[in-house]
């Protein structure tokens, strides 16, 4: 889970790499380093901390050179520290290598290099493929990647460049992400897109096993076995500005804020203007099967899982589809069963989360049909689903997830309503009046983002306290899981998300004033019931912050601050709810001066179990 970039051209190297590096902090940031070849010499550059260290670091001392590759570490094999910072050099110096993922047959490389008298310097996996690389070199940087990489099992993208060939970079991947940016006169790779969207728009996404020979004239795509590979180029459309904070103080709130533009972008050319219909032309799926599936499964990790429950809520109340759930790190390896007739559903913002991507590979592999709904596009997950819907929402960079979880869990519900439609298990009447609420989703986020005071009172409020409960039933149920989720993650309070009705089971214990309870009680089914549970708590001298539909004067009685949504359905009411739970969480960690934006123990992409 490290973020790798390469440049090859005629510009000062280190400029370019420091900057798509900033762009991928958000995949990790404890150490940083660079690689740059220049006058027959290779250049190592390596600091512990955050990206601003490295940007500070060339400034004082600045590296000359036009070909090069940078690393930004979040650790798995050795602690953070400069000694297992990348880029690692083979024994002879001349080799760098940069490296994302985990090599799983490392202990016996490193044994097998060490009887060979090669010394080790670091405690990272990464060093055995620098050492590899050196011993197969026989004067063909390329060659030696191949050789190396036939040894490899685990996950890697890799970058290498080799002083002795200061006129090519290599680069190869399998189960890491990487692409490849086509410049004039200059070439890149990134791990994702946004790495180096301020420089080209014209990228290459690189499949497992493929290899990419960078010259500053031209790119090689090959596999790493040999043989030549043939790749479109995907031509970026969206805006390198979108990855930038726009004036807001951190990711987190711009992307909460870009909400309502992330609806309407989720939705296009899936509800046109003027029509009820739900068109989703991008799945295989015919009417046949999903009349033919009989069961759901939902997994995934984290906020995408919560946004898979509300999938869950939405498919069986709407497609009467019996749907269950599992977490993608516990179904991976519980021997679940899997029927043919099953449907599995994964989500992800990132499309690399590991588990996921496992879990997912294991419902194919037993004959299950596998959707994803995904943000990055091209990532792994997505590759490697029988049907993806993409939920548009642009890149998310803030750790904690917010646009992407209310994009999922209304693409989730477009794909419900599409099911129940050709399922016949809802009235017409019922559908045109759900795919009019969804049209009106953007502007009723608007309206919450228009006016934030009371939730900016709230946290002032609230924000003190190092423990808080959160109750949900129904529908939003997900919703008390994501909001505390939300609130500890980035502010580092205790909060626990819970079933309200489960309150009496054991943690009505934990009720006293200074342990708020956060509850969404909108009208619906299980009003009355959440209603009920608040008053369990105010009994007990709780304080309570209830999410409650713009207009309900009742819930004043039973909640000591109310935060308000425009009405909607039931239903669809987590979309909304969200919004003022992510914004709560958000005033209360910038209160408490936290690093919002990367979290500490954190990194946005776990592409490591
Ligand atoms: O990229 P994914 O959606 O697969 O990531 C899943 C989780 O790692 C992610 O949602 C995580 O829980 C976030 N930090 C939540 O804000």
């Amino acid at each position: 889970m490290c973020g790798i970039v390469g440049y090859i051209g005629s510009k000062r190297a280190t400029d370019i790499l420091v900057g798509g590096l900033k762009r991928l902090e958000y995949r990790g940031y404890d150490s940083a380093g660079l690689a740059i070849l220049h006058e027959g010499e290779l250049k190592l550059r390596k600091v512990l901390g955050k990206l601003r260290v490295m940007e500070q670091s060339v400034e004082e001392e600045p590296i000359e050179g036009t070909v090069g590759i940078g690393h930004t570490r979040w650790a798995t094999h050795g602690r953070p520290s400069v000694r297992n910072a990348h880029p690692h050099t083979d024994s002879s110096g001349r080799i760098a290598l940069v490296h994302n993922g985990i090599i799983e047959n490392y202990v016996e490389l490193k044994t097998e290099l060490q009887a060979e008298g090669v010394e080790f310097v670091s405690d990272t996996d990464t060093e055995v493929i620098a050492h590899l690389v050196g011993k197969y070199y026989k004067g063909d940087i390329a060659a030696a990647v191949r050789e190396a990489c036939a040894r490899l099992e685990g996950a890697y993208a890799i970058a290498v460049v080799c002083r002795d060939e200061p006129d090519r970079l290599v680069a190869a991947r399998l189960f890491s992400p990487l692409i490849v940016g086509l410049g004039d006169g200059e070439n890149f790779i990134g791990s994702d897109i946004p790495a180096i969207l301020d420089r080209t728009r014209d990228v290459y996404i690189l499949d497992d096993g493929d290899m990419a020979i960078l010259t500053r004239e031209g790119i090689e795509l090959c596999r790493v076995t040999g043989e030549p590979v043939r790749h479109e180029v995907y031509h970026v459309d969206w805006d390198a500005g979108a990855a930038e904070k726009g004036g807001y103080k951190h990711f987190m709130l711009k992307e909460i804020n870009e909400q309502p533009t992330a609806f309407r972008n989720a939705m296009r050319g899936r509800i046109r203007e003027g029509s009820s219909e739900i068109e989703l032309p991008e799945l295989s799926l015919t009417d046949e099967q999903l009349l033919g599936f009989r069961r759901g499964f939902v997994t995934a990790c984290g906020t995408a899982y919560y946004a898979g429950l509300v999938g869950k809520f939405l498919l069986e109340n709407l497609a009467r589809l019996p749907v269950d759930s599992d977490l993608a790190s516990e179904y991976r390896y519980r021997n679940p069963i899997i029927h043919k007739d099953q449907l599995t559903i994964t989500v992800s913002q990132s499309g690399e989360t590991a588990d996921t991507l496992a879990a997912l590979r294991m419902a194919r592999e037993q004959g299950s049909h596998t959707l994803s709904i995904v943000n990055a596009v091209g990532s792994s997950i997505a590759r490697d689903s029988d049907d993806v819907l993409y939920i548009n929402a642009g890149p998310e960079i803030g750790v904690a997830s917010t646009k992407a979880y209310s994009c999922q869990s209304l693409v989730l519900a477009m794909f419900a309503l599409h099911m129940a439609k050709v399922r016949k298990t809802i009235s017409k009447e019922r559908y045109a009046q759900l795919v009019d609420e969804l049209k009106q989703l953007p502007d009723k986020a608007q309206r919450i983002l228009d006016d934030v005071s009371r939730i900016q009172e709230a946290s002032a409020k609230y924000g003190q306290y190092n423990n808080f409960l959160y109750l949900g039933r129904g529908a939003n149920l997900p919703s008390a899981y994501e909001g505390a989720l939300k609130l500890k993650e980035i502010s580092y309070i205790h909060a626990e998300g819970y079933a309200a009705g489960e309150m009496k089971h054991g943690p009505i214990a934990l009720i006293e004033p200074a342990c708020p309870t956060v509850a969404p009680a909108v009208r619906g089914a299980v009003y009355e019931k959440i209603v009920s549970n608040l008053q369990e708590v105010r009994a007990r001298d709780g304080q309570i912050i209830a999410v409650a539909f713009e207009g309900d004067t009742d819930i004043e009685r039973h909640a000591d601050f109310v935060l308000r949504v425009p009405e909607c359905d039931e239903l669809l009411s987590p979309i909304l709810v969200a919004l003022p739970l992510q914004l709560f969480a958000y005033y209360c960690a910038d209160a408490r001066g936290c690093d919002v934006d990367q979290p500490r123990n954190l990194a946005k992409s776990v592409t490591v179990e």
